[in-house]
């Protein structure tokens, strides 16, 4: 029923979304006071529109999802042609021909002989699997204390209970509580807010940082760790790259004490960082891989757990099973829709596109470091943090109130009127982060460097 007592915002669209979408992570309230709700309504490459004709370039392609661009009429083609021949068919003790061969396609372009794919529909339901999944391993292997897990502060690593532990975003995981137990934090690769006498030693910082690992093992007990779940470039707090030497030392760490190295590249697989896992770009092999958004551009909701050989190991004897699924894991046409848009990728060359493209953005975005208010700029690949400051020289962040009015009410602002749809974030110091479709080149990099600046230099007035 639509209630009559609200004034309309003006179009019968906008006074549904606003009557009932529950939109996540959203704050409605002011939306109840009159304010339009932000509705895209078309996309084509880089570009989308809203619902007043609006154009925008999608600097975060929808949500670090989008990587060959709007507007593939191929990818749209291939969901029809798998929807007239099986609509769907789960792969719970049945297969299909398309999860057959992306699961094939994934474990090829995996690193080592991450060879097994467990199908969900999307990122933490991966990370969930990967947990699950390293508890029972180590319950079937004789290990049965083996329950923990480590991961970093401020990482987001998804919403379900299990997930929401191993995030490391205390605002996002108050309300909740409690929350499964048994999940521990140690510091992230933020270089930025290092310890001063690490911050011009980026590999000392990263055996530093590696250490902390050993060390949460050690306080934890080796004997009850199962699992260390990592972003090879971390998002919340704004892009953190691994420093170098960084994941050799944890991959040694992991062997050391047996415990699992999962990398959680639901942002950057597929190209994020150039290859099709990031794990290869920083020359390191994790027992798991959890992977989602860019596997199909977003066309269809697809997502996966990829396994080595020794963790589907115990699962080839007698009756034992991983007792654990989703109905639309490895959905007929999310499937196809993946494969079509692997095909994509590699007739594109988007993989190569990026390596050769990546270090021309990051030195496109660097220019705003004449901004007063722009303190870092930070990333690989396509895929940047630009972290804000109050004061450069002493690298001083805002206060909670101080980023609250900065983000929301100058920079969303402005970003929104310049046309550029990226992210303002808070969730560690404030930054604007990009990630934008994989196609887009120097011609984009320009325009989009040219927006910021105009909004970065308004908002700074306000400081
Ligand atoms: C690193 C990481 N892991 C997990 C997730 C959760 O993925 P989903 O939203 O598809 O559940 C996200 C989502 O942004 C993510 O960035």
């Amino acid at each position: 029923m639509n209630d009559q007592s609200t004034t309309s915002l003006g179009t019968p669209m906008q006074d549904a979304a606003r009557d009932h979408l529950w939109m996540h992570f959203t704050r409605h309230g002011a939306y109840e006071k009159g304010a339009r709700i932000p509705t895209i309504v078309r996309g084509e490459g880089h570009r989308i529109w809203d619902d007043t004709g609006k154009e925008y370039i999608d600097g975060l392609a929808g949500l670090f999802v989008v990587q060959v661009g709007h507007g593939r009429t191929e990818l749209a083609e291939a969901a029809r042609k798998q929807a007239e021949q099986l609509a769907f068919f789960p792969i719970w003790s049945y297969a299909h021909p398309s999860a057959i061969e992306l699961a094939e396609r994934l474990a090829a372009g995996a690193p080592g002989d991450l060879n097994r794919v467990f199908f969900t529909t999307g990122g933490g339901e991966a990370v969930e699997s990967a947990w699950k999944l390293a508890k029972q391993y180590f319950k079937l292997t004789g290990k049965p204390h083996k329950h923990k897990v480590i991961s970093r502060a401020v990482a987001y690593h998804g919403t379900p209970q299990g997930a929401l532990s191993i995030t490391g975003l205390p605002p996002l995981k108050a309300d909740f509580e409690p929350l499964v137990p048994g999940a521990h934090k140690v510091p992230n690769t933020n270089i930025y807010r290092a310890a001063e006498d690490l911050r011009e030693d980026p590999k000392a910082f990263g055996r530093w940082a590696a250490d902390r690992i050993a060390e949460a093992i050690e306080f934890e007990g080796p004997d009850t760790v199962a699992a260390v779940f990592l972003e090879p470039v971390q998002n919340a707090g704004g892009c953190f790259p691994p420093p170098p030497g960084y994941f050799e030392r944890v991959r040694e760490i992991c062997d050391e004490y047996d415990v699992l190295l999962v990398a959680d590249e639901v942002i950057c697989a597929f190209g994020r960082i150039g290859s099709m896992f990031a794990s290869i770009d920083f020359g390191f092999t994790p027992d798991i891989i959890t992977c989602a958004k860019g596997m199909t551009s977003g066309y269809s909701p697809i997502g996966a757990m990829i396994a080595s050989d020794r963790l589907f190991e115990p699962y080839k004897k007698g009756t034992n099973s991983f007792l654990h699924g989703y109905t639309f894991g490895g959905h007929p046409v999310s499937s196809a829709v993946a494969l079509a848009n692997l095909d994509i990728f590699e007739r594109e060359g988007l993989n190569d596109h990026v390596h050769e493209n990546a270090p021309a953005f990051r030195k496109t975005l660097e220019k705003l470091l004449d901004l007063p208010i722009v303190g870092d700029v930070r990333g690989e690949g396509f895929f940047y943090g630009i972290e804000l400051v109050k004061d450069k020289t002493t690298r001083e962040t805002f206060s909670d109130e101080e980023a609250e009015t900065l983000l929301r009410g100058h920079i969303d602002k402005g970003l929104f009127e310049a046309g550029l749809y990226c992210r303002a974030d808070d969730r560690g110091d404030p930054v604007i982060q990009l990630a934008p479709p994989l196609t887009i080149g120097q011609a984009e990099f320009d325009d989009i460097e040219q927006r910021l600046r105009s909004v970065l230099s308004e908002a700074s007035k306000h400081i």
